[in-house]
């Protein structure tokens, strides 16, 4: 049984690749699942409502979000009426939304949970705590459990997959936008990858327009990033689960671009 998720959506580039790639990785792998992150869908800043449902429009079960939430003044009330997108479950207690979902198929039932690092973030409640808690909620009523652990710190995000390792089938980061290559399944059977990468501009500088990030590394001057243009990236993770033990069994990274480019 496999499980595609797709890393952070990048604005108009990352939604038009993924809305390429997505029928072909999904006739390619014939995933049970599919979740992607979208917190940076519209524009690099949040998501909307109308991009929310264009994605579950194309076949996407569930969408995790990060540090970019709140963007999007809509959001706050969609998100209560909208149970497939989630965000991270670590908002301090009266943030709209929730943190977990559970995506019923014929194959099963997978449980998704988002949470948010604390490193060089906000400072929200503890990943590891609020974790503690989900999946013992979710443990409940399936065994294949997903985390995306929105962090930017590695450590973080392997100390969390170790955590958890033997009590959820996977916990992928997300949030630094550069895909990593250290994808394994740990002794206990908890699959990891410590970031996914994004699906957007290839020639930005993780994402965004490269000429200003440059600018303001060098100034040290306030400026607005604007999401960088055409060509994209598709980055994402094939996770394959065991049947029986919902371990994962192994994690396959997908990276297109021009020089990746996608087989059949
Ligand atoms: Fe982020």
């Amino acid at each position: 049984m496999k499980l595609l998720f797709i890393g952070d959506i990048m604005g108009s580039p990352g939604r038009d690749i993924v809305k390429t790639y997505l029928p072909l990785l999904k006739r390619k792998y014939q995933p049970a699942f599919v979740v992607v992150n979208g917190e940076n869908s519209a524009h690099g800043r949040g998501i909307t409502e109308k991009i929310a449902k264009e994605l579950f429009g194309l076949g996407v079960h569930a969408i995790t979000m990060g540090n970019h939430t709140w963007d999007n003044k809509e959001i706050f009330d969609y998100i209560d009426g909208e149970p497939r997108l989630i965000r991270p479950a670590n908002f301090p207690q009266g943030a709209p939304g929730n943190g977990i979902t559970y995506i019923k198929q014929s194959e099963g039932e997978l449980a998704v949970i988002n949470l948010q690092g604390r490193t060089f973030l906000p400072p929200l409640d503890c990943p590891f705590q609020t974790a503690d808690q989900l999946v013992e909620q979710a443990r409940k009523r399936t065994k294949y459990i997903f985390v995306d652990f929105h962090a930017e710190a590695t450590s973080e995000k392997q100390a969390l997959a170790w955590y958890l390792d033997g009590r959820v089938t996977a916990v992928v980061g997300t949030h630094t936008h550069v895909q990593t290559a250290d994808e394994r399944v740990l002794p206990q059977g908890t699959g990891f990858l410590c970031d996914v990468g994004m699906c957007g501009p290839m020639n930005g500088i993780l994402g965004m327009d490269r000429e200003t990030v440059i600018r303001k590394f060098m100034t040290q001057l306030p400026a607005r990033f604007e999401v960088a243009g055409e060509p994209a990236q598709l980055n994402a993770v094939l996770i394959t689960i065991d049947k029986a033990t919902g371990n994962a069994k192994k994690l396959e990274r997908i990276r297109i671009d021009a020089d990746h480019p996608f087989m059949e």
